[in-house]
């Protein structure tokens, strides 16, 4: 163990996800077991750049592991990508005697957490917490799984009053620049077509394969839209053009929105939070910084931030594949 860190802080930053606190009770915990100090910081980085800071202790985070969102709250911070914001952030965190911080957060979280380190060369440890699964150096995020079961949830309860009316529902659900959530949650719910931005297969091919569905007997249809994909319209437009191309449809839309990102986490990610805290931890008290922790083949690893940013996510093609077949 490294002498230099005593003191190791935590926050949370940019969108919330399932799991964030199991996260944060893991990290809290960890050094309370190695008997490091722990802080927690508010408000992400807003809240280091005021000192909005707490002293934990393995208490302090009792009955959080089953709770959706953050205790310590999230925020996404524009004077952190100032460089007086990063100095006012780096003087509070001094004057607290912190050594390291660890963030849980996405992409825009460690490219903060990155600048940082450069500049003041500071110890971090990024945790991936986020539902859009789009972090490079890990098979899964905090929140993924979580989101899932929440989407596919409502796809089933969408699905009973589709059939009920023989209707073709257009779901939305979040990805705005990856399409994990609407591939995963598609074939897991069932859907007849799934639009993700990685692919765009052209509007065209969306008719066709309705009207085959249709011809096939299919009482009910169900197409999951990814915030981002690229098809050029959004839900609304999508149903105002099946319906006007092939009038035997009757067509709803469904934007499930934020609820994707609330709710208690799976049982997966609480045991990945809490995994991956210790890892977090472990890796500053052995002198490590500017890592991602993520999970591989089921093993804990990790991957410099700057790669775990730069990097991008490929889309499961095997999973793509599974999905054209089952929908024959
Ligand atoms: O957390 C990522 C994400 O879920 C995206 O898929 C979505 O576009 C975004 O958050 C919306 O977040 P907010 O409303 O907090 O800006």
């Amino acid at each position: 163990m490294s002498s230099k860190i005593n003191k190791i802080a935590v926050l949370t930053s940019g969108g919330d996800s399932p799991g964030m606190n199991a996260a944060i009770r893991s990290v809290v915990r960890t050094c309370a077991y190695m008997k490091v100090e722990c802080i927690a910081i508010y408000r992400g980085y807003q809240g280091m750049i005021e000192g909005d800071f707490k002293v934990m202790d393995a208490r302090s985070v009792n009955n959080i592991i089953n709770k959706g969102g953050t205790i310590l709250k999230s925020a996404r911070c524009d004077d952190f990508r100032t460089p007086e914001g990063r100095k006012k952030a780096h003087d509070e965190l001094l004057k607290a005697g912190i050594d390291a911080f660890v963030v849980i957060g996405g992409d825009g979280s460690f490219t903060g957490a990155m600048v940082f380190n450069k500049e003041y060369n500071f110890p971090v440890i990024g945790i991936p917490g986020t539902i859009d699964n789009d972090i490079f150096g890990t098979t899964f995020t905090l929140g993924f799984d979580t989101a899932l079961n929440t989407v596919v949830e409502c796809i089933d309860k969408i699905r009973d009053t589709a059939s009920s009316h023989n209707r073709l529902f257009f779901v939305e659900v979040m990805g705005r620049d990856v399409g994990h959530i609407a591939l995963n949650a598609g074939v897991g719910a069932g859907a007849e077509e799934i639009l993700i931005p990685e692919e765009n297969l052209g509007l065209d091919r969306l008719l066709e394969s309705l009207k085959r569905s249709k011809e096939s007997g299919k009482s009910s249809s169900i197409v999951i839209v990814a915030e981002g994909d690229k098809s050029g319209k959004n839900v609304f437009e999508l149903k105002e053009y099946v319906e006007e191309h092939l009038p035997i449809y009757d067509v709803r839309v469904s934007v499930l929105g934020h609820m994707q990102r609330g709710g208690a986490p799976s049982c997966y990610d609480r045991v990945l939070a809490s995994r991956m805290g210790v890892k977090a931890v472990e890796a500053l008290l052995a002198g490590k910084t500017s890592l991602m922790v993520g999970i591989q083949d089921n093993k804990l690893t990790l991957t410099p931030i700057n790669k775990a940013i730069k990097g991008h996510t490929k889309i499961d093609k095997e999973l793509i594949r599974v999905s054209e077949i089952m929908t024959t």
